[in-house]
């Protein structure tokens, strides 16, 4: 299933191509350079790239797809003409699946409602000759651990998270659908060389610390730009101490730091993972490449002449933390809890406990957390919170259920949902007597936007390892410290819980069931069809009437004309997601239709001057009104309109359906004062513009009734500045310079009017 030939290809030249691009740098590699220098589109364009500043074209093995993303992807696909992929690729269906009653019920109710969805992706897979992971499967990211990642290499995925891989050695990398199009159809595949930070970890981690933690104190130190533009790559002793989904958990939520990817040198935890996940070949060739597939030694002895930045940290001091709410990168220790939680505000009570998604599902994190589930059994402890578990593959649920893991987790009131990212993606349909209460969740997962979760604003989301949601889910605080505070059990008794005890490796081995190894069980229960070798008559139907899907049709090409007098659709206050541009949840089910989807326009960004969600006032007719609203009214008065931002905006997920929304709504500019990593490429593919300030506090200028333009598309180059001219009502004018990014190849995206034009036009 793993596309073995092309490993055994990628192996074969893998060493001899390290020494060709030391020879041509004149140094020592980092792990990071050397994957991405050995997947140069073109070998002869190898030279010196200056980092956070050049553009290479990159050629990866491989593309993943979860089915949200994936709808568009395809759709795009589509259009590009081609009859096959270029890559191996596969598509992942669990976005869509509600968490509710529990796993058998959901699927049921899953697999009616978004029958056509399944049918579209299933039926586009198979002529296209993508492998395809029916729901119940499993999550994307674990899926592609378990089967498709191997270190070295290189894929991209529609999903931000896709960096999980880097657990595993693989520089993994999240994007938006038009990218996948470009490797699927054999272009090369443009990045922006990224800085690499180095994060030298030394010790182990004790007591109730996980890998989690690692991460969830990084974000603390960095913050949620930290990584941005850069590859977080870990070295030292400490990394040995790490399992591979341990270590994945880490990469997973380097996501969360903007980082473009994170990455960890392969050692025998990552070797005896691809033998225990059926991988044995892919180990053998690994191990006898062990060398180059972490940086060199001279990186590690000297790491700050070789990194951008450099990390310190001891793996031993580390303490459980819990971070948010509503931002991964509000870190608290555990132990700090109790006096920063009233200062703030926090509901104190925990309601509901969550394991599970992509970040945090594996056989090492459920066992742990299944050994805390036992504990409060054999203590007579009762459980103060609701506790949910979302499996991530069926092939950890198959495994954990006979290992009775999951049995531990029932005996205790838990409810398992399917192997799906659920409440994580606010798939969840929480039952509860008031949703105006300020309410506390705990969830193992990586993301705590407002909303996210339960569409609920008065939720606070934190984040922690799943040892710790489940103590706090006894508990039913936030502030409870299992090293040091008791609980007091059903008889009145004060009780500890002990250090959570777990298996990096279910110790009967992985399974899927009784039908052979785990891809053929797999097969045989349909939740896994593999990629067809040779192009297909199959038909892709979309129905002209669906509410669902809908063809796409080309954005215009650039007019050739500067943008004149543009009103103002929104000024963005304060952080703006990609959740906030395209809200998840129930707007999941319009992800492979345009038109329906556009509705939920910026619906969650804050607007700077009433301080209220989704509205706006709209210039024509002075009413406010739903962002999308005003939009459309600009759009059939056939004016464009431009979106203003603060720093890092389209912070979070890969969707480009918040950089197409706009886009199909006749947005024609974003200017912020920064952008994440892979929005900003998303605009940029979708023939927006992308603009920063030059300075930042001409973001004050901005004024409600504004009409703005831009000049200088005329002569739109690399690295020249173009200018931003506010009209304001009562007469005056403010004009400044706003920066961009566009590479040469980028601006004739904007011209064709999008990437997907211009490589039809080529
Ligand atoms: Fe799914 Fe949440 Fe991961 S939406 S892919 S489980 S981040």
């Amino acid at each position: 299933m793993l596309d073995i030939e092309m490993v055994k290809q990628f192996y074969a030249a893998y060493s001899s191509k390290i020494s060709t691009v030391r020879g041509t740098l004149k140094r020592p590699l980092t792990y990071a350079e050397k994957i991405l220098f050995t997947h140069l589109y073109d070998e002869a364009s190898l030279k010196p790239l200056k980092r956070g500043v050049d553009y290479a074209d990159f050629r990866p093995n491989r593309v993943a797809m979860q089915d949200a993303t994936a709808q568009m992807a395809l759709l795009q696909f589509m259009n590009a003409g081609r009859e096959h992929v270029a890559v191996p690729a596969s598509v992942h269906c669990d976005h869509l699946i509600r968490a509710d009653e529990g796993a058998k019920d959901d699927l049921g109710v899953a697999c009616k409602e978004n029958k056509e969805v399944y049918d579209f992706l299933r039926s586009a897979s198979n002529k296209y000759g993508i492998g395809f992971w029916g729901p119940g499967a499993g999550i994307i990211h674990q899926v592609v651990l378990e089967n498709y990642a191997f270190p070295g290499g290189m894929m991209i995925g529609t999903d931000s998270h896709t960096p999980n891989a880097g657990g595993l050695g693989m520089a993994a990398i999240g994007v938006g659908g038009a990218d996948a199009v470009d490797v699927l159809t054999g272009q090369p595949w443009e990045l922006r060389m990224p800085r690499i930070i180095g994060v030298h970890l030394h010790g182990e981690l004790q007591g109730w610390a996980a890998p989690k933690d690692v991460i969830l104190t990084i974000l603390g130190l960095l913050t949620t730009k930290g990584g941005t533009n850069a590859i977080m790559e870990y070295f030292g002793e400490g990394t040995k101490s790490l399992s591979t989904t341990g270590k994945a958990t880490i990469c997973n939520m380097g996501a969360e730091l903007g980082a473009t990817c994170s990455l960890f040198p392969y050692d025998d935890n990552a070797d005896e993972y691809l033998c225990q996940t059926g991988r044995e070949q892919v180990a053998t060739m690994a191990r006898q490449h062990a060398v180059d597939l972490r940086a060199d030694a001279d990186v590690e002895f000297h790491p700050e002449m070789y990194y951008d930045q450099v990390i310190d940290l001891d793996l031993s001091k580390i303490e459980p933390h819990l971070n948010g709410p509503f931002t991964p990168d509000a870190a608290t220790p555990i132990s700090q809890m109790r006096e920063k939680g009233p200062a703030n505000g926090y509901p104190m009570n925990v309601e509901v406990a969550l394991i599970g998604s992509c970040t945090n599902s594996s056989y090492q994190d459920l066992s742990r957390a299944a050994s805390v589930a036992r504990q409060a059994l054999a203590l007579h402890l009762k459980v103060k919170a609701q506790l949910i578990v979302c499996p991530g593959s069926e092939q950890i649920r198959c495994t954990a259920e006979r290992d009775g893991i999951l049995d531990d987790f029932r005996a205790i009131g838990a409810v398992v949902m399917a192997n799906a990212c659920g409440p994580c993606i606010g798939q969840w349909k929480r039952h509860t007597d008031d949703n105006t209460r300020k309410n506390a969740i705990v969830t193992s997962f990586n993301r705590n936007f407002r909303r996210r979760a339960d569409g609920n604003p008065n939720t606070y989301a934190f984040i922690g390892s799943p040892e710790m949601t489940v103590a706090l889910a006894l508990a039913g605080k936030l502030d409870f410290n299992p090293a040091t505070d008791c609980l007091v059990n059903e008889e009145g008794k004060e009780v500890m819980l002990k250090e959570p005890q777990g298996f990096v490796f279910p110790p009967q081995g992985f399974t899927c069931g009784n039908k052979g190894d785990a891809i053929s069980t797999l097969e045989q229960e349909g939740l896994f069809v593999p990629p067809t070798e040779q192009h297909t008559d199959m038909n892709v139907v979309i129905s002209p009437d669906s509410q669902r899907l809908q063809r796409l049709e080309p954005f215009a090409a650039w007019d050739g004309n500067d943008l004149q007098d543009m009103p103002l659709l929104i000024k963005v206050k304060g952080k703006c997601t990609t959740d906030h541009i395209s809200m998840a949840g129930p707007w999941l089910r319009f992800r492979g239709h345009l038109q329906n989807i556009s509705d939920n326009l910026l619906m969650g960004a804050v607007n700077a001057f009433n301080g209220e969600s989704n509205k706006v006032k709209d210039q024509i007719d002075g009413q406010y009104k739903a962002v999308s609203a005003a939009a459309k009214d600009y759009k059939a008065h056939n004016m464009g309109s431009i979106i203003v931002a603060e720093d890092n905006y389209g912070e979070g997920s890969s969707r480009e359906h918040a950089a197409m929304e706009p886009r199909f709504l006749n947005v024609k500019v974003v200017l912020a004062k920064s952008f994440a990593r892979i929005h900003e490429t998303n605009l940029k593919k979708q023939g927006m513009l992308a603009l920063t300030f030059a300075n930042k506090d001409d973001y004050d200028k901005v004024q409600e009734d504004d009409r703005i333009s831009v000049a200088g598309l005329k002569a739109f180059a690399p690295g020249k500045p173009l200018t931003v001219t506010l009209t304001h009502k009562d007469g005056t004018s403010d004009s400044f310079e706003a920066l961009h990014t566009y590479n040469q190849i980028q601006i004739e995206w904007f011209k064709a009017g999008s990437a997907l034009n211009n490589l039809l036009r080529s």
